[in-house]
């Protein structure tokens, strides 16, 4: 084994330096892979979990120059689901084994804290032996506590980038990363198993970038970390930039699950998206997480927040058998369980 890969794998660590020789290079990634998925499978061994993906809303009042649902786009029908069409998108998914339901949306504030609230109460009263994961953006610390008290257990926030002159870069003035870390650090201090994350290959991100996200999760220490590649949206100022790259994707999973050996890690849908096989050799790097699409089939294609999403033609009526079939195909399995965050073991 090379050097720089037996160090990761030992000491969960690099230097910048060796980051960056890691990263620029695809000398590295068969053995990477190898050692990645040995530490996968020491963790949570041939395993995947499911959690099923509920779109909320497509109003977004944010206006992220990637994002195909930011508020300037006036070309895109919105819709929301009503509390009964969540409530039986959850019925469904219970029936077809997820164990997990992941509430995201734009950020609506159509939902006030009391809406949310209750539905997540509802969920939790109905479905006890489920987990309750929530997604949708910045809030405040108390709302945060509020759908936490509720009975929510998770929280999915992408930092995006963790430079702030890249952050600038991808987004409108009035956001700012030091808002979006405060909001992580609060989610974590609430007790959420928290996710963080961010795309590979957006405009203007360089290694040096790549590496100060992965400075930021070493300090943040989120339970879930999901990437995916950057895929232009024809109706975003980003229309022309070019797409992420499957294999500095899927290297940098590896890379992930070796410094995070316990994290929670999703094949992501824009990682199927950019290459027919994606999802399966995410997982294959290193990945143990599926998010199919459990969301009405008449509303999938309103949540486009790239170009040609998958999963949302009819055919997709049901993702889960289709992802039985492909995580079998590559030697993993599909389980119906909670999947909650396994705790540090030694190595
Ligand atoms: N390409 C890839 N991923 C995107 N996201 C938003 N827009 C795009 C895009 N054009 C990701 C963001 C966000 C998550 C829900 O989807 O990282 O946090
Ligand atoms: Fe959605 Fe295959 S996973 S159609």
């Amino acid at each position: 084994m090379s050097e720089l890969v037996q160090k990761l794998f030992s000491e969960s660590d690099l230097t910048d330096i060796e980051f960056e020789r890691l990263l620029s290079s695809d000398i590295f990634d068969v053995e990477l892979r190898v050692v990645a998925d040995g530490v996968r499978r020491l963790y949570y061994g041939v395993d995947v979990y499911v959690r099923g993906l509920i779109e909320l809303s497509n109003y977004c009042r944010n206006d992220c120059f990637y994002c195909g649902i930011r508020r300037s786009n006036r070309e895109l029908e919105r819709y929301r689901l009503s509390r009964e069409e969540i409530l039986t998108c959850c019925g469904v998914g219970y029936e077809l084994g997820y164990r997990t339901f992941v509430l995201q949306g734009g950020e609506d504030n159509f939902y006030n804290d009391d809406t949310i609230c209750e539905i997540v109460a509802t969920i939790r009263k109905l479905y006890s032996d489920c987990a309750i994961t929530l997604s949708l953006g910045e809030k405040s610390y108390q709302s945060y506590k509020s759908f936490f008290d509720s009975g929510a257990n998770r929280y999915l926030l992408r930092h995006e980038t963790a430079d702030a002159e890249h952050y600038v870069k991808l987004h409108p003035a009035e956001m700012t990363i030091d808002n979006r870390k405060r909001c992580l650090f609060d989610l974590k201090q609430i007790g959420y198993q928290t996710g963080a994350g961010f795309m590979v290959g957006s405009p203007y991100q360089t290694v040096q970038n790549i590496i100060s996200d992965l400075r930021f999760l070493q300090e943040l220490q989120p339970a879930m970390i999901g990437i995916g590649p950057f895929i232009a949206h024809h109706q975003t100022p980003f229309q022309f930039f070019k797409n992420g790259d499957l294999k500095l994707t899927l290297r940098l999973i590896s890379v992930l699950r070796l410094i995070f050996p316990y994290a929670l890690i999703p094949a992501t849908t824009a990682l199927g998206t950019i290459d027919p096989y994606g999802r399966e050799l995410g997982i294959a790097a290193g990945a143990n997480v599926v998010m199919p699409n459990l969301s009405p089939v008449n509303v999938r294609k309103k949540y486009e927040l790239y170009d040609n999403k998958i999963c949302t033609g009819e055919e997709a009526a049901e993702c889960r058998h289709c992802l039985e079939k492909r995580i079998a195909s590559v030697g993993y399995k599909i389980v119906t369980d909670i999947g909650n965050v396994k705790e540090k073991i030694k190595k």
